[in-house]
């Protein structure tokens, strides 16, 4: 996607082997890119969230397999590795499917082609990522288009957005953005909300990537979304989400679930976009099933940004004896939202279950 004038993709080969990839805690004031070249490096920037958002974290840990198995292939260190990434961050799904993918992969190869064939494993989930961000964005748009020609007699399309499901929490296009990109390049006038997401800020990173795509963007507080609805000032919602259970229920971002709620009392139409990589097929009861990872409290004490000269600063909002909580993600249960949008289409809860099923017996018997 666009950044700086330029195409970039979140995640990309070096020469050398390593991944470059952009540093997220630095943006949006410096764009800075690191490169990982190793297991250690790749764990370091999932959990530091210098790497974020559920695609791109699994393409990363797929990746710190493979610099893994280049250091030492034997079965020892891939299960090793394996556990050692899986920990790195639990909610979303995806970074434990990607490193199920690899292993599956590679595992029963001669210990000397383990690390090739992992690094081609790879390289083909970051490939399939962008191309269901591209396809989620395709049959997004024409849900968008649909509401715009209902609703909206030429007006913009005002779509609320939680959290930060764009290119850079994917490998390319994003989730919830994509369609909102799609809309835009295709002439629908598009306006976004984009909720700040406190504590950490992920909309600061959405309204980025819009400025960039030269999106019309409005920047609120977490708070805002309630009044919004309720004035009518929100045609659509649309999420991304970490990890999906096979009844429908969607864990996103903490926050999602309060405005999923107010979208139901104002009838505002909400959509979760998810690759199948987000799909947990072992889960039924996502409020109670889906591990919600609790974060440093100084998350929500800590606010960051830029002083009066332009330089890095934190400060501090409590005394340090004020206890903190800090649960990072939020489960919306399946009946609020109005479909998913997929790479392989926009399904409502029961048809997620059903296309899930036809998908696996297409696989099984061809
Ligand atoms: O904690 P983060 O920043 O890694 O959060 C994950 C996300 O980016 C979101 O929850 C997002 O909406 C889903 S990922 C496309």
């Amino acid at each position: 996607m666009r950044i700086q004038g330029a195409w970039r993709r979140s995640i990309e080969e070096l020469d050398s082997g390593a991944v470059r990839v952009f540093d997220q805690t630095k943006l949006p004031f410096e764009i800075a890119e690191i490169s990982l070249a190793t297991e250690a490096e790749c764990a370091r920037a999932i959990r530091s969230m210098e790497v974020r958002g559920a695609p791109l974290i699994g393409v990363v840990a797929a990746y710190g397999l493979v610099f893994a198995l280049e250091h030492d292939a034997s079965d020892e260190n891939l299960r090793a590795a394996f556990e050692r990434l899986v920990e790195t961050r639990p909610t979303a799904v995806n970074l434990a499917w990607a490193l199920k993918v690899v292993r599956i992969s590679v595992q029963h190869a001669p210990i000397g082609e383990r690390a090739l064939a992992a690094r081609h494993v790879a390289r083909v989930i970051a490939k399939d990522d962008a191309a269901a961000c591209e396809a989620i964005g395709r049959y997004g748009l024409a849900v968008l288009e649909r509401i715009w020609r209902e609703k909206k007699q030429g007006a913009a399309l005002n779509v609320l957005t939680h959290c930060n499901a764009g290119w850079l929490a994917t490998v390319d296009w994003g989730t919830a953005l994509a369609p909102i990109y799609m809309a835009h390049d295709a002439g629908i006038p598009v306006h976004v909300w984009v909720d700040e997401t406190r504590p950490r800020n992920q909309g600061l990173l959405t309204a980025f990537e819009l400025r960039a795509h030269g999106v019309p963007c409005t920047f609120v507080a977490d708070n805002a979304g309630g009044h919004l609805m309720q004035r009518g000032d929100v045609d659509v919602c649309i999420v991304g989400c970490d990890r999906v259970t096979r009844r429908g229920d969607a864990c996103n971002k903490i926050g999602t679930y309060l405005k999923a709620l107010a979208a139901k009392a104002h009838d505002v139409p909400f959509y979760v976009a998810m690759p199948w990589s987000t799909y947990d097929q072992c889960l039924v009861d996502g409020v109670r099933d889906i591990p919600i990872e609790d974060r440093s409290g100084d998350e929500v004490r800590l606010v960051h940004g830029l002083d009066g000269a332009g330089a890095r600063a934190s400060v501090t909002l409590l005394p340090p004896e004020q206890g903190v909580r800090n649960p990072a993600f939020d489960v919306t249960p399946a009946e609020l939202v109005s479909a998913f949008v997929t790479e392989r289409g926009v399904f409502d809860a029961a048809g997620l279950e059903a296309e899930f099923k036809r998908n696996a017996a297409e696989r099984l018997h061809g």
